[in-house]
């Protein structure tokens, strides 16, 4: 079972950081995710990023190892003027949004210098993308852990055992949520990064709850008992 959702999935890069560090296995039976690779360095020029500092959470994390670091590429720089271009030229700020996917699509989250960047290319000040990234909770302002898994909690899920599911996923990944369960600070990770967690609203599938993403795979279903065998399932992901 799987569908697309607004967060497209960030896949494992070559330019993806060094890991060193491995979670424990939880139970004796699950087998920790791999990382690996070598960081691309974003641009060494200096900025003005106390505005973005201050609204956005960008704190480092151990599911960075698993992204590349925010870079202009070539690639990119093709793939935003194509979005852009689909907008008139006078409302080119419109493009906000799929450049931020693209974003998130590429290194995982939206961090400070690639909010400058997208503010850059729209000529909008900063402050207008951080509206944006702000308000929409499917972007991530700080790096996940390679899986990272979205649990609903809204009626249906939370009567359905959605609590009790993400109580019984950080035990098994080793996971303190006990200080990020905030709006501004929702992602919670393991220790070595190869796993998040975060609630989420609603995913439109009340039916079969509870439900939650993993990446972009959707799980329903998805009871205490099968929290463990869902991770399980991810070892060569
Ligand atoms: S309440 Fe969870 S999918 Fe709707």
């Amino acid at each position: 079972m799987s569908s697309n959702t607004e967060v497209p999935e960030v896949p494992a890069d070559q330019n993806a950081k060094d890991s060193t560090q491995s979670c424990p296995p939880a139970d004796g039976t699950n087998t920790p995710l791999p990382g690996g690779g070598s960081s691309t360095a974003a641009g060494s020029e200096e900025r003005a990023l106390s505005v973005l500092e201050k609204n956005i959470h960008s704190a480092q994390t151990p599911g960075e190892k698993f992204f590349p670091s925010f870079a202009v590429t070539e690639g990119l720089e093709e793939k935003a003027n194509e979005r852009i271009a689909q907008y008139p030229d006078d409302q080119k700020r419109s493009a906000v949004l799929p450049l931020l996917h693209e974003v998130q699509h590429r290194f995982g989250y939206i961090s400070p210098e690639s909010i400058d960047w997208v503010a850059g290319k729209l000529d909008i000040e900063p402050i207008k993308v951080v509206e944006v990234v702000t308000f929409y909770p499917g972007f991530r302002q700080k790096a996940p852990g390679k899986l990272h898994i979205r649990v609903c909690r809204t009626l249906s899920c939370a009567m359905g055992g959605s609590y009790e599911l993400m109580d019984k996923l950080c035990q098994i990944a080793q996971i303190d949520r006990s200080a990020s369960d905030t709006h501004k600070d929702p992602i919670a990770i393991s220790p070595c990064g190869n796993f998040s967690v975060e609630f989420a609203e609603c995913l439109a599938s009340c039916g079969t709850a509870p439900v939650c993403l993993v990446n972009d795979d959707f799980h329903e279903g998805v009871t205490c008992d099968k929290a463990e065998a869902l991770l399980n399932s991810y070892q060569n992901a």
